[in-house]
């Protein structure tokens, strides 16, 4: 089941010329790309993406990687919570 989901997403990505674009919700034709956009703009819940993209969750099997999508950290957050994290453990050795 999970290999058609997967397979769909490829041929769909094929023929609308997409090569870079994941879907990750079929029944809407929503990206990864999509989620991430609304994610910058400060959305952080699934449903919310489903209402400011003016549709509905339809059989609700891209619910969990949407809000994968929502809860994954930026490679700049990263660095700059380990930056931060570094000068407070050296100014509490201080
Ligand atoms: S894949 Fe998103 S509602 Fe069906």
């Amino acid at each position: 089941m999970r290999l058609t989901f997967i397979i769909n997403c490829i041929l769909i990505n094929l023929l609308k010329g997409n090569k870079y674009k994941v879907y990750v919700c079929i029944c809407n034709a929503l990206t990864s790309e999509d989620v991430r956009k609304l994610k910058n703009i400060g959305v952080c819940e699934p449903s919310s993406v489903y209402k400011k993209l003016g549709c509905a969750m339809q059989c609700g099997k891209c619910l969990q990687s949407i809000d994968e999508i929502l809860q994954e950290e930026s490679v700049q957050e990263t660095k700059e919570q380990i930056s931060f994290s570094k000068k407070f453990s050296s100014s509490l050795q201080a």
